[in-house]
């Protein structure tokens, strides 16, 4: 049987093959290819399986916030969709049980509710908890490791963990604990205590992003890793003089110039492209060549 015909009657996934995956990501690329969403456990444990069975590779898409999808993407994207309880959310916790797919949006709303400490370095972070968690997704205000307790997650056998966070676990836009072929499927969060200033605090953010980030356009977030704290790739590209520049529809934001917009039909090529002449000119000028913050197949 062909994977299609495998898949095709599991209940709990939404398989779309040969599909049109321009509107799965933010930043809108151009790509074709295969997407699943699994709505339980149980469905994501078959999938996972018959991917092997049928050696198709595979990767965790999640919203789509930080990835710059391929024109014909060759690995099949998961996505998770499960369902949560929302009495979890309905009053402040010291702890909170929460699945992978849930977004951030969702916790920060709680936070503005709440003064759930802490969970200001979520704010306005286009993620699921699951994508935000892998990378140690961050602000200013902080970063979401600092806020996870433990992690559950599945291997490409169907074989559950649970991983107790520690001080090693994270570093600058990385975990150190998730294994090729795992797939996180929730985690417990915690918070440094309830504070009423908080709501204030996350609303004075939100406004400096609207400000100083092209929030409204087709973008990936940030696309490079700061150098530094004194080597911000947005500074630094932007006293280059390189704001506006562009490679076909893909173009560097005149708000900040470490994020692309893509002004509609832009490719991974232009990605490809438009990364390679900033850090160019990044290493003539600064002698230091940026590292993607988002993921480019
Ligand atoms: N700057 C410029 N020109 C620009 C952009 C920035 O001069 O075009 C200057 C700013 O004036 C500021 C400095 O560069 O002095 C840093 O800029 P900003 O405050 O915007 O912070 P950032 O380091 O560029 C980081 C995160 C963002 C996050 C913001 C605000 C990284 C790579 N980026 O940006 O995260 O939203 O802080 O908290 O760590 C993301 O990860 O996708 C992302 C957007």
């Amino acid at each position: 049987m062909t994977l299609v015909t495998e898949l095709e009657n599991v209940a709990g996934l939404d398989c779309r093959w040969k599909t049109d995956l321009t509107s799965f990501s933010t930043f809108r690329m151009q790509s074709q290819g295969d997407l699943v969403i699994a709505n339980t456990e149980k469905a994501l444990s078959i999938l996972l399986h018959q991917l092997q069975e049928n050696g198709r590779t595979w990767r965790m898409l999640g919203w789509g916030a930080n990835q710059v999808l391929a024109p014909l993407e060759t690995d099949v994207l998961i996505q998770l969709d499960f369902v949560h309880d929302p009495d979890v959310l309905a009053y402040a916790r010291d702890e909170y049980e929460l699945p992978a797919s849930i977004g951030l949006n969702v916790l920060t709303a709680h936070a503005i509710k709440f003064g759930t400490s802490g969970w200001e370095a979520l704010t306005g972070i286009p993620a699921s908890l699951g994508g935000a968690i892998y990378m140690n997704a961050g602000t200013a205000l902080g970063e979401i490791g600092a806020l996870v307790r433990s992690v559950r997650m599945m291997n490409a056998k169907g074989e559950i963990r649970d991983e107790l966070m520690t001080a090693n676990s994270f570093s600058y836009r990385k975990n150190h604990f998730v294994r090729p072929g795992d797939v996180i499927l929730s985690a417990v969060l915690t918070h440094n205590g309830l504070d009423a200033t908080l709501p204030d605090r996350i609303r004075k953010y939100q406004e400096y992003r609207r400000q100083s980030q092209p929030l409204a356009t087709k973008n990936c977030g940030c696309v490079f890793k700061n150098a530094a704290p004194t080597r911000q790739a947005g500074r630094l590209i932007d006293l280059t003089g390189l704001k506006g520049l562009a490679v076909g529809a893909l173009r560097v934001s005149h708000k900040h110039a470490n994020f692309m917009e893509n002004q509609g039909g832009a490719s991974a090529d232009d990605f490809v492209e438009l990364t390679r002449l900033i850090n160019q000119q990044m290493k003539l000028h600064w002698g230091v060549a940026f590292e993607l913050e988002v993921k480019a197949v």
